[in-house]
């Protein structure tokens, strides 16, 4: 392995002794956490993390059990979320002014919906230490196997449900969508357990708009714990409002009509091809 202080082996060295090395614990944490992310995890003066279930929280404490420190007390509850991610950045970065090699964990892919790693990062370089992200299993991961999805093929479009919403997002609908954060549509602020979504209302009709009221969609829930199953559960956009969604919800809408074929682009292709090859001939 690089220097301590040097843990990413850039050339250049950190300006300043602390660095940050951020890693995802994946979604079914048995069997999802990288190795590479062990490992950090395990060397790690300071482990701060935010997990989903106890038994990440169980292996990240197992792991490292003198540094690891969960930020789950950042929430407050209906307190908006970006309150927490603020004092997440700040209580990462006091370690890394302390000097210490320093790992935030986040579930699922730490870079997938996690402001606040990106914030982390961007501030610790910011300062002076090095530091840097390394992928993880997200959701989105674990939906393309469970439903036997490929984006290769038909393209995928992500978002967040609320910002699909507010910013008038617009979809290929020859693509599949996810739609992140279902079951807190609506909302900013932090609460436990399941939300009631009183403006539900405003995205079964922007998606029965684009999609028309009986086009299949996928409620989806990946396991979480060894032995357990993923939840899919097909509805339409109205049953939206009577399904209980869960904050952990995932939504998937399979495309709804056949690619538009570019045989413009697909004649220049072929020839731009072919005249290469001619020119290149031995
Ligand atoms: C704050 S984001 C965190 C995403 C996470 N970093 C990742 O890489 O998957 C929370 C959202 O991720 C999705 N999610 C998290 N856990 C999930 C699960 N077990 N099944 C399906 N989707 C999940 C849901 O859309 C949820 O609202």
């Amino acid at each position: 392995m690089a220097d301590r202080d040097d843990p990413f082996g850039a050339n250049d060295p950190p300006a300043r002794r602390g660095s940050l090395v951020i890693v995802g614990t994946g979604i079914l944490t048995v069997g999802q956490m990288t190795t590479e992310a062990v490992a950090w995890i395990k060397r790690a003066d300071k482990v701060l993390y935010l997990v989903a279930d106890p038994i990440a929280e169980g292996m990240v404490r197992q792991l490292n059990p003198a540094g690891a420190q969960s930020l789950v007390d950042t929430y407050v509850l209906e307190k908006d979320r970006t309150d927490a991610y603020g004092g997440m950045v700040d209580r990462v970065l006091a370690c890394l002014r302390a000097g210490d090699l320093t790992c935030a964990a986040f579930y699922g892919h730490p870079g997938v919906f996690v402001s606040p790693a990106h914030e982390m990062i961007r501030r610790a370089r910011a300062e002076g230490f090095a530091a840097r992200m390394l992928p993880g299993i997200s959701a989105e991961d674990c939906l393309f196997a469970d439903l036997g999805v490929d984006p290769g093929i038909h393209g995928c479009q992500s978002f967040e449900a609320t910002d699909f919403v507010l910013n008038r997002r617009s979809v290929d609908t020859s693509s599949a969508v996810v739609l992140w954060q279902i079951g807190v549509f609506g909302f900013a602020t932090h609460k436990q357990g399941n939300y009631a979504l009183p403006a539900m209302p405003i995205l079964i009709e922007k998606l029965e708009r684009i999609y028309g009221a009986q086009h299949p969609m996928y409620l989806y829930d990946a396991a979480v714990l060894p032995g357990c199953q993923p939840i899919i559960r097909q509805i339409v956009a109205s049953q939206l409002i009577s399904e209980p969604l869960s904050a952990a919800y995932t939504l998937y809408i399979p495309p709804a009509r056949a690619a538009e074929p570019d045989m413009d682009a697909y004649n220049r292709m072929i020839a731009l091809n072919q005249a290469y090859q001619e020119e290149n001939k031995e």
